[in-house]
């Protein structure tokens, strides 16, 4: 009998959860009817916007997996700079935004988007997702290929930092992409804005200010203190760039192992020191 109305339990909320999920979804298909969105993701990128203000006015936005063009509206919309919009299928013509017909997983695509947007682009967006099969596993790796692929692109179309978005099916694979994305990037968080349907497994890595260092986090190096900063830590330069190294003195020789790095400077600990 108990068991019986566990499963009752269960079931019943269940259905309120998928019917909450169900108006959810309704909610932001009718809003993107009546505001004149090609889909309800505009909205979805509208949210992670407004919480981590990735695109400012006049930036260059580059959106692969773009079709049919939601974001390219809000892209627009938001910074009324220089857009473009890459898929594999055909974009209905949206004012002030190229378009194109190209796979993100190629090469070319890079030189493609440089020569539309005449330089490299302050943001990149990926919404792109992979045909579903229903197989969790599957389409799990295939996302991951694909942001992977969008990773690679942003990587080579981006400026100094330069913010990039994308979309990633969660799954055991994730943490190792979430830790890919965080060696490129000064800040990065994964995000489901509220947009995304509830019983969705899509999540939006979105990282902010594209490294350009010589130095990654993980790195290990060997170093000579030059001198000691306002911190009383030592500092390291490498290729130009400054590397803190916590409680070193000045003149040691050191092996040490990078934990942080920003656009300007890198944090590191002394894994040895070599006399
Ligand atoms: C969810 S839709 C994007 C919706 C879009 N953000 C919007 O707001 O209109 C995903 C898109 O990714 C595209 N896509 C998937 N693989 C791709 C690839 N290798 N190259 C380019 N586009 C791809 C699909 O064709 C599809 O149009």
């Amino acid at each position: 009998m108990a068991t019986a109305v566990r499963a009752n339990l269960y079931h019943g909320t269940m259905a309120f959860y998928f019917e909450m999920a169900r108006d959810q979804r309704d909610h932001y298909y009718r809003l993107a009817k009546q505001e004149g969105y090609r889909a309800r993701s505009a909205y979805k990128l509208l949210q992670i916007n407004e919480k981590f203000h990735i695109i400012k006015r006049g930036d260059s936005v580059v959106d692969l997996g773009a079709a049919p063009g939601g974001w390219l509206q809000v892209a627009a919309k938001l910074s009324g700079g220089s857009i473009v919009g890459v898929d594999l299928e055909g974009i209905a013509p949206i004012p002030g935004v190229k378009t194109f017909v190209a796979d993100i997983t190629h090469e070319s695509t890079v030189d493609l988007v440089k020569d539309a947007l005449g330089g490299d682009a302050d943001v990149v967006i990926c919404d792109a997702a992979p045909n579903l099969t229903g197989a969790w596993h599957r389409d799990h790796a295939v996302s991951v290929d694909l942001a992977r692929s969008a990773l690679k692109i942003a990587k080579k179309l981006l400026k100094p930092r330069g913010n990039f978005v994308v979309k990633v099916f969660q799954g055991d694979l994730f943490l190792d992409y979430l830790n890919e994305v965080r060696k490129e990037f000064s800040s990065v968080h994964a995000h489901s804005p509220l947009a995304s349907r509830k019983e969705s497994a899509e999540t939006y890595v979105v990282a902010k200010k594209l490294l350009t260092s010589p130095v990654r986090r993980g790195d290990m190096l060997d170093v000579q203190i030059e001198y000691l900063g306002k911190s009383g830590d030592g500092v390291a330069i490498v290729e130009g760039f400054a590397i803190i190294v916590r409680k070193a003195q000045q003149g040691e020789k050191l092996r040490v192992k990078i934990d942080a790095v920003k656009p300007n400077f890198a944090f590191a600990d002394i894994l040895e020191r070599k006399g």
